[in-house]
């Protein structure tokens, strides 16, 4: 396949790209937006200083480890957050991996979310006691990750967002976790597509929640 034109954007955001809401490319860099990169979806559950249970949706994360431990390294929590505060507080949380069926119940735990709620009534999820740390588990989760907090991160120093990097402690799977068709299937990740727009024009407004398609399968 042939490449079409490549636009190069730099620091500076560019004139075409017009907000949509106030404080949005302040939230967002407008990489973000030009870039299109498709992110994990999961739930981090922690809980809130009344000891009731906090579930946040999030996206912007990777995952990786080597024999000194493995980490969940979330690029970008928001410092306004219950959840960032909390994880500073308790120093632990959780991380719940969801299927696409679930996403109506992540989005109310965002508009339904007062220090009183129970987010998992809220989102309508069950509590799965974890094991090593406080906070609880979502059993509606095909993967579970308990962590402990290494380390929080103000990248760029403005105050809105966080790297905050936790050690797996363990690791809740379910038995068919790893057959390709349920990772890659509506049962399996689910992504985030944020909002992609033309480096050319700015256009797109457009958000998807998107499944894997395997194009190669190779055995070891
Ligand atoms: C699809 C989707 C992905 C999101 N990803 C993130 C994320 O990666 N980081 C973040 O801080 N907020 C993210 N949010 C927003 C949080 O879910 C939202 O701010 C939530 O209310 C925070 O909950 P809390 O205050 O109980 O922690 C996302 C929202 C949606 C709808």
């Amino acid at each position: 396949m042939s490449r079409s034109t490549k636009i190069e954007i730099g620091k500076q955001k560019p004139e075409m790209l017009k907000e949509l809401w106030p404080g949005q490319y302040e939230v967002f860099s407008h990489f973000e937006y030009v870039s299109g990169v498709p992110q994990v979806l999961f739930l981090v559950t922690t809980l809130k200083a009344n000891g009731k249970p906090n579930v946040c949706f999030h996206s912007w994360s990777s995952f990786y480890g080597d024999v000194g431990g493995y980490y969940a390294v979330m690029g970008g929590m928001g410092m306004y957050t219950h959840t960032y505060q909390n994880i500073l507080r308790e120093k632990e949380f959780c991380i719940g991996f969801i299927s696409p069926e679930y996403y109506d119940g992540c989005i109310k735990t965002i508009s339904e979310n007062s220090e009183d709620a129970d987010e998992f009534e809220v989102g309508g999820f069950t509590i799965e006691p974890s094991r090593t740390v406080k906070c609880p588990r979502i059993k509606e989760a095909f993967l579970s990750f308990e962590c402990t907090l290494q380390s929080a991160t103000d990248l760029s120093g403005k105050g809105i967002c966080a790297l905050v990097v936790g050690q797996v402690q363990l690791a809740a799977v379910e038995e068919n976790n790893h057959e390709l068709g349920k990772i890659c299937g509506k049962d399996g990740f689910m992504f985030n597509v944020h909002s992609p727009k033309s480096a050319v024009s700015g256009e797109g407004q457009t958000t998807a929640v998107a499944i894997l398609d395997p194009v190669r399968i190779m055995n070891e």
